[in-house]
């Protein structure tokens, strides 16, 4: 297949905390299974992470950065196939980000409801900046500048792609036709990882950095990462019963055991139906421990290399911007901007 017939793919991931491995099995596993069969665009949304601005004030941001783009590599997204890049050093998207906050309804974004939750009224008023609620155009602006045909997320981004082709369909019926509308690509299982101290709620990097028990962390310690799997809460039976409703927690560890190790739900019910809940939670920590100690021993070597590293941010950026700007030219010349 020539790279021309292959279909494009754009994702990226905010660089607000530390990644999780829901992360990594809504998004990163779903790059990485992809990579021989779509040209893959994927970067490190900075820009992003400054419309919250607790995660980033006091921190060093471009180290955090880094450390995402380094555990991409970690992951196995090979930049050879793979374009790799961080969202800030190409310029087109905070340019392109700007023509669609020009052309998106006001009433489209606040009905998000990542901003009814981040945004609540009272921090509002209390002087959240207005990026959050632009958040969604610049998200827009980050894929159609890739024409991309496939957009690979996890649920709670859903909404994020249908209002970017809410808002390419409406460039085009105003300049003409200038934007591919992506589709969105969601895993059938493993699209919504739960936090293992409460199943109920998505994990998420915000929740692990108050919440020890929440998330494993893609770097975190093997041995705290197999502590918070054996605690993680499942209900009052002792095992694992497919006769009965599973409980939510104990559904999760399923879905997070079969992304580890591709199985299907009918294959870990002959694994583990009747088996106590110590002997599933050590299966998992078995298997997300020895996953995590691969991309951790990756990681530290790549991120030792900082030529090698420094070389992949600049060349991944230089192939992201010979695209983004030929597309951004296009949108220029479109709203009449330029000739
Ligand atoms: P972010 O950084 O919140 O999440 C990155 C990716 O991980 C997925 N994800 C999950 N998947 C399964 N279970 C979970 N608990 C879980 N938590 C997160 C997310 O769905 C996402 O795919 N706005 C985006 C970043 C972004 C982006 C883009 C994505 C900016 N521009 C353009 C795609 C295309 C975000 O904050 O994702």
């Amino acid at each position: 297949m020539t790279s021309q017939a292959k279909k494009r793919v754009l994702s990226g991931i905010t660089a607000t905390g530390s990644l999780h491995i829901g992360n990594y099995i809504g998004a990163i596993s779903q790059w990485v299974d992809n990579q021989a069969e779509y040209e893959n665009f994927l970067f490190v949304a900075d820009l992003h992470a400054l419309t919250i601005p607790e995660a980033i004030v006091g921190k060093n941001l471009r180290a955090r950065v880094e450390e995402i783009f380094a555990l991409y590599l970690a992951c196995g997204i090979d930049p050879e196939r793979s374009t790799l890049f961080v969202q800030s050093d190409v310029v087109e998207h905070a340019e392109l980000g700007w023509l669609m906050t020009c052309v998106t309804p006001v009433s489209w974004l606040e009905r998000m409801t990542q901003f009814k939750t981040k945004g609540k009224v009272a921090d509002v008023d209390s002087g959240v900046g207005a990026g959050l609620l632009c958040y969604p155009s610049l998200q827009a602006a980050d894929i159609l500048l890739y024409d991309p045909d496939l957009v690979p997320v996890g649920e709670d981004q859903k909404q994020h792609v249908e209002i970017t082709r809410d808002i390419a369909k409406r460039f085009n019926a105003m300049f003409g036709e200038t934007f591919k509308v992506p589709d969105v690509v969601i895993r059938q299982s493993g699209g919504r990882i739960m936090g293992l101290d409460d199943p109920t709620a998505k994990m998420s990097k915000s929740t692990a950095e108050r919440s020890p028990g929440h998330a494993i962390g893609l770097l975190d310690p093997l041995d705290k990462s197999r502590k918070a799997i054996m605690r993680a809460v499942t209900d009052s039976n002792s095992g694992v019963d497919f006769s009965n409703e599973l409980a939510p927690g104990v559904t999760n560890l399923l879905t997070i055991f079969e992304c580890f190790t591709a199985t299907t739900r009918e294959q870990s019910r002959e694994q583990f139906d009747g088996a106590g809940y110590g002997t599933l939670k050590s299966a998992v920590a078995d298997v997300v421990t020895d996953k995590l100690a691969e991309i951790q021993s990756r990681f530290h070597d790549i991120a030792d290399d900082r030529d090698t590293l420094n070389k992949q941010l600049a060349r991944g950026a230089e192939r992201a911007r010979a695209i983004a700007s030929t597309k951004l030219a296009q949108a220029y010349r479109a709203t009449g901007l330029r000739q």
